[in-house]
């Protein structure tokens, strides 16, 4: 069955003259306001922002002190040239290096995750430089990883498909396998694995050649097939070691970890495991401002501080003080009312959901930390059988949980690994870390509704 004749939302097919603009899969749904954890369309129809687009809202929307930080700055000056000492730009590095882990105290400003990423893959060039290897300069990071849409960013990320038409220009960097759940033998612990898992960088390092390796760049949880699976300890605890042995450099993917979303100030936190670079976008400023930044440890940083080398930065945008403003509020907002804690909160009400999720029939897995679930939704759970391409199931889902109330990030990426990796459809939920038990009852009751109503007419 096709999506004619369901009465859902049109795809593709919005009122007003969208052809100038390049976008994905717009909706026939106009977005005219949005409030606390919902969005409102033109006609004033209620949505939950579910999953904050792509992980990117971390407060609710149109918080009254995140307006007024922005609106403050805006009546004294919406931009200034670095070259002036900013204090705002200050205040916001220092509360930034209050709550980065270990001595990640030194902060390089961006406007966006891709910046970021790339900022730091020339941090761990010229760091490696300056400490005597020059030529350390390979990235490796994970296959079906994502980490931005710069070409350099692209080549780190791990799916060759968007890789092929930016050759040669795209460095061709190693990747690796990531942790995962769903090839551990079954006699092997999931801490055992972990060690297994992270041995791979190990070999990585050697057939490169350790002299060639200036970084390992990952996110703290799984990506692509395996996005939101949560790695045991002793991954990131082996990969620290492994770094240290070989004098490469860890840098953290945190653009989409950071700022509470799993319960602590970062993902890494959770381990206890210090790494020497640390990325960060989306909930730094909780997508009020396009912002980012770069956490750099002390010793990474000391040749940069002493002037021994100059480290090559500056984007026009890096650091606007709209961002500063938006990204030193949240982080007292983040404090004041408790997000942490409401989080982890709120985390145990989404997952007691996790068993009746699991009872339907497309739902393979549902898995996450904090406030990111993400549900694998496959045809066939035992045979691993994806659902047949005419279904166009993903759209359909979009549009059914749309039909529901519900505005959640559609990956579109099931048909594509479906052939490499036999897995289901991501599908995430994220919302602000305000979000109250009522509102996750019903978010989440929402959600078992559309999955029923898109199974009766998928399977
Ligand atoms: C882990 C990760 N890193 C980097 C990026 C790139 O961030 P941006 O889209 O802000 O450039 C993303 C975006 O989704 C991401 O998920």
């Amino acid at each position: 069955m096709s999506m004619q004749g369901q009465n859902l939302p049109d795809y593709q097919n919005p009122d007003g003259d969208y052809r100038h603009i390049f976008s994905y899969h717009p909706m026939n749904v106009q977005i005219a306001r949005a409030e606390g954890v919902y969005i409102y369309d033109d006609k004033d129809n209620r949505y939950f922002d579910a999953s904050g687009g792509p992980f990117a809202v971390n407060l609710p929307h149109n918080h009254p002190r995140m307006k007024a930080a922005i609106a403050d700055q805006l009546d004294k000056y919406a931009y200034a040239h670095p070259v002036l000492a900013d204090p705002l730009r200050a205040k916001f590095c220092k509360k930034l290096a209050e709550i980065t882990p270990g001595n990640l105290d030194h902060i390089y400003l961006v406007s966006g995750g891709s910046e970021a990423v790339e900022t730091a893959f020339k941090v761990a060039r010229q760091a490696q430089i300056s400490r005597g290897n020059p030529d350390k300069y390979k990235i490796v990071s994970v296959h079906d990883s994502y980490h931005g849409m710069t070409l350099a960013t692209l080549g780190a990320s791990g799916s060759p498909g968007s890789h092929k038409p930016f050759m040669p220009m795209i460095p061709k960097w190693p990747h690796i396998r990531q942790y995962s759940d769903f090839d551990r033998p079954a006699e092997v612990s999931r801490e055992e694995w972990g060690v297994e898992c992270a041995k791979a960088l190990e070999t990585a390092i050697h057939y490169e050649g350790a002299q060639s390796v200036a970084a390992f760049l990952a996110t703290p949880h799984g990506c692509g097939a395996d996005y939101a699976v949560v790695p045991p300890a002793s991954y990131w605890q082996t990969i620290r070691e492994i770094c240290d042995r070989y004098d490469v450099l860890l840098i953290t993917d945190e653009v989409v970890t950071g700022f509470g979303r799993t319960g602590e100030w970062f993902a890494m936190d959770h381990y206890d495991v210090v790494p020497d670079i640390m990325t960060l976008a989306k909930g730094i400023a909780s997508s009020y401002i396009p912002f980012g930044a770069v956490a750099v440890s002390a010793e990474i940083n000391a040749p940069f501080e002493a002037g021994e080398t100059h480290f090559i930065h500056g984007f026009t945008n890096g650091g606007h003080p709209l961002g500063c403003a938006a990204g030193a509020e949240l982080i007292d907002i983040i404090r004041d009312e408790n997000l942490l804690e409401n989080c982890r909160k709120q985390s145990e009400v989404l997952f007691s959901y996790r068993e009746k999720l699991l009872a339907h029939p497309t739902v393979r897995d549902v898995r996450g930390w904090g406030l990111m679930m993400v549900l694998e939704l496959i045809k066939d759970k035992q045979t691993l059988e994806f659902f047949d391409p005419a279904l166009q199931a993903e759209k359909l889902y979009s549009a059914i949980t749309l039909k529901h109330g519900l505005v959640m990030y559609g990956s579109l990426y099931g048909p594509r690994r479906q052939a490499a990796f036999r897995r289901g459809i991501p599908s995430w939920l994220s919302p602000p870390l305000t979000i109250t038990t009522d509102e996750m009852h019903d978010m989440v009751g929402r959600l078992d509704s559309a999955l029923t109503e898109w199974e009766s007419i998928v399977l």
